[in-house]
């Protein structure tokens, strides 16, 4: 809802956008799984029970079984997932392309030869090329669609609909930002709510000062929490390491970290949100990893707790947004608080009138590692929530090694406070945020925990 498309006006031609993904998430999985040739072998020796093990729509197993390849696509399937099917069959890329076009093999395998098709009158949808019209349709799409006119018409009057009102359905108006939260996530406090320790002298205080915050949450609760935080080799190993990933997934399941998943509850995600952000974040030239599976460690269910308590279920959609810091090249502060301010401008230019808070989490002073470990710095971690508040631009102007120096080298998660402080409207001339909470206290485990509110 509300992406930019300006490519739906080419004619024939399916792009495959963060919309068409989430549709075909299933269908491209199972394409996924004939890489293997045992998979292979199950699908050739019985279709429909290997079928069967997917969670796909019954109109994409119809397309997947009469092997229409613009169907397939129709119902969200790319080229590229599509040809582990053709090729599980012996086709090549040739005949799979040529498939979709209503023409023979022969003739297009010639028209290839001749040139390739012209783009002229077949750039734009109504101009008078030969790739103009509906797609080719194969005898079973056509049957199908015969018997399934009345849930096809309700899809158009659906979509028709939500053109109407702005998307959804819902009344128009925009997503808006309505605070910024900033909190240290350390795994033991997890552990301590886990293991009922919150009461003990060593935890009363820390989370004495977080009492207000719940407080606040209840009278000041959003819709959606875009909640950036690092993945602590949980979900991204050495194998893939993204700078930037935001995950655009349904829900979130708490990782095991090795003690076992934390007995919270699942998060549930904003997908249509968090595409829309994916877009528009990238259309401003920031480079996001998009992910649709992601499982989330402490660095995200522990601010969780922290603000919301242990509630059954959590009670926002919650949009997890990764950055590594972890293993270095890892992104500046200017890039975080410049990344902060194209977020912004992407949540407020969705319309759904989603009241959204940006949460910045990890740090603040600590050091995991080596002869230096346990290293705490009260003076630079309070002179950088005084600056994080007063001067944020200046304050993200500060390089990696005075982190690493003055705060110890896991002290860099406090970067990632800078994405939201800078979504926040100051920083795109608005007024001054108002300052909520403030709670600084050390220690918890090896950190010195702090803590900010600020209202848009
Ligand atoms: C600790 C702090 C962290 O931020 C983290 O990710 C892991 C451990 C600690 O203080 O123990
Ligand atoms: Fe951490």
């Amino acid at each position: 809802m509300a992406l930019n498309k300006p490519y739906l006006d080419v004619p024939g031609t399916t792009i495959f956008d963060a919309d068409q993904s989430r549709k075909g998430y299933w269908l491209n999985q199972f394409c996924m799984s004939l890489m293997k040739a045992e998979n292979r072998a199950r699908f050739k020796a019985d279709e429909e029970a290997y079928l069967a093990e997917w969670p796909m729509t019954d109109e994409q197993k119809a397309a997947v079984r009469a092997r229409d390849l613009n169907w397939a696509m129709r119902t969200g399937g790319n080229i590229y997932f599509l040809a582990k099917l053709g090729a599980t069959d012996g086709l090549s890329f040739q005949q799979m392309a040529g498939s979709m076009t209503g023409m023979t093999e022969q003739a297009y395998r010639d028209m290839m030869i001749g040139g390739g098709r012209s783009a002229e009158g077949n750039r734009v949808v109504g101009e008078d090329g030969n790739a103009q019209g509906a797609p080719a349709q194969s005898q079973a799409w056509k049957e199908w669609e015969l018997s399934n006119q009345e849930a096809l018409a309700a899809q158009i009057l659906g979509e028709h609909a939500a053109r109407q009102t702005g998307g959804g359905g819902t009344p128009a108006g925009h997503a808006r930002i309505t605070a910024s939260v900033y909190t240290s996530h350390v795994p033991a406090i997890g552990a301590a709510i886990d293991l009922g320790k919150t009461g003990e002298d060593y935890w009363k205080p820390l989370f004495a000062g977080y009492e207000p915050s719940k407080q606040w949450m209840r009278e000041n609760k959003p819709d959606v929490v875009f909640l950036v935080y690092n993945d602590h080799a949980t979900s991204f190993d050495l194998g893939m390491i993204p700078t930037f990933a935001i995950g655009t997934a349904a829900e979130f399941v708490p990782a095991d970290e090795g003690y076992g998943p934390r007995p919270v509850p699942k998060v549930v995600g904003h997908p249509e949100l968090a595409s829309h952000i994916a877009q528009s974040v990238i259309q401003q030239d920031f480079d996001l990893t998009i992910v649709n599976e992601l499982q989330v460690d402490h660095g995200l269910t522990v601010p969780m707790n922290l603000l919301f308590g242990s509630p059954e279920a959590w009670p926002v959609k919650v949009i997890p947004f990764h950055v590594n810091v972890v293993q270095y090249p890892v992104p500046s502060g200017a890039r975080c608080f410049a990344l902060g301010q194209a977020i912004r401008r992407a949540i407020e230019s969705y319309d759904e009138p989603l009241k959204v808070q940006i949460w910045g989490t990890g740090g603040m002073s600590h050091q995991l590692q080596g002869p230096r470990a346990g290293l705490i710095n009260k003076e630079w971690d309070n002179k950088f929530l005084d600056r994080l508040i007063a001067e944020p631009a200046e304050l993200a102007k500060v390089p990696h090694i005075e982190y690493v120096r003055e705060a110890g080298s896991e002290g860099i998660e406090l970067v990632m406070w800078l994405i939201a402080r800078g979504a926040m409207a100051d920083v795109a001339g608005g007024p001054a945020p108002t300052l909520k909470h403030r709670f600084f206290h050390v220690p918890a485990s090896n950190t010195a925990v702090g803590h900010l509110i600020l209202e848009n």
